[in-house]
């Protein structure tokens, strides 16, 4: 067994950038009543997880959904033996965990998605407001608090996984996802690919502006304020 890179320095980068984020969120709306922080920190928000799908195709190896992502049967061998102290510990996600992050990337997407199209019925109008209908916009509103609830209780999940793992099965994962290194015998990655996440990042950044500042429609004239 020998000490060998796994986390290459864009998902170490995206984790607690990505954790930041959410904590920001929760502040900027229940304890800042700052709606216009809300809306950027989302944003960015929306722009990493963008990242991490498109890093889930071409990143180093063990960011790779093709990597972590397996079959039902797989799960439910690993799930038997997850109480096993002494099973075999992976390099990357193991086949639950791999799982919890798709999960956890799907619901912050839903989170950032349907806060496009919801307002905070003082000034503050997410991008999308006003190119639907206020049935649509209602929808989204329930999405946009229920998915935090649900989002809320898959981290708590998350959280006392890394725990458990930690306490019972003594595998390091919080300094892995610090340094990026772990001790195994599977092949450590030689390289963070920074160059291919750097023209991601570029590539996103378009996207994002493209999403937020040039596709959505000219905010409805309001009548009040000319009387
Ligand atoms: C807002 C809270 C959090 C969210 C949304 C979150 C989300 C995620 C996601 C999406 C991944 C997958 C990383 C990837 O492959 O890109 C991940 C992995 C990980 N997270 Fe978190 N995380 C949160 C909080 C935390 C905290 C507080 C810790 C430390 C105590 C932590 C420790 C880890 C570890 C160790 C992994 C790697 C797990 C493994 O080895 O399979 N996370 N997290
Ligand atoms: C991507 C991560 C996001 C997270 C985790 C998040 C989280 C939250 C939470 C926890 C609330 C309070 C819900 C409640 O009171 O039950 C909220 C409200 C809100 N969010 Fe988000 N949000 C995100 C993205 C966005 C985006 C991108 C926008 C719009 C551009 C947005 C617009 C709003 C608005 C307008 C409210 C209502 C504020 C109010 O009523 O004063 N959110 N969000």
């Amino acid at each position: 067994m020998e000490k060998r890179l796994i986390w290459d320095i864009p998902t170490r980068l995206f984790h607690w950038l990505l954790v930041i984020c959410i904590v920001a969120q929760y502040l900027t709306v229940e304890v800042l009543d700052a709606t216009a922080w809300h809306f950027r920190i989302g944003y960015f928000t929306l722009g990493l997880i963008l990242f991490r799908l498109l890093w889930g195709f071409v990143g180093t190896t063990y960011a790779r959904f093709s990597q972590f992502l397996t079959g039902p049967g797989k799960v439910l061998s690993y799930a038997k033996t997850i109480t096993n102290p002494e099973s075999a510990e992976h390099a990357g996600h193991n086949p639950m965990g791999g799982w919890m992050v798709i999960a956890l990337l799907l619901l912050i997407a839903l989170q950032g998605i349907s806060g496009l199209f919801i307002g905070d019925d003082i000034i503050n109008n997410g991008p999308y407001y006003d190119a639907v209908s206020e049935a649509t916009r209602d929808t989204m509103n329930i999405i946009h608090h229920t998915a935090f609830n649900i989002l809320l209780a898959a981290i708590a999940l998350h959280i006392a996984a890394v725990v458990f793992y930690t306490r019972f099965k003594k595998q390091l994962l919080v300094p892995a996802m610090l340094h990026g290194k772990k001790t195994t015998n599977e092949p450590g990655i030689s390289s963070s690919r920074l160059l291919v996440a750097l023209v991601l990042v570029i590539l996103v950044i378009g996207a994002m502006y493209y999403v937020i500042e040039i596709a959505p429609p000219a905010p409805a004239v309001d009548a009040d304020m000319y009387y």
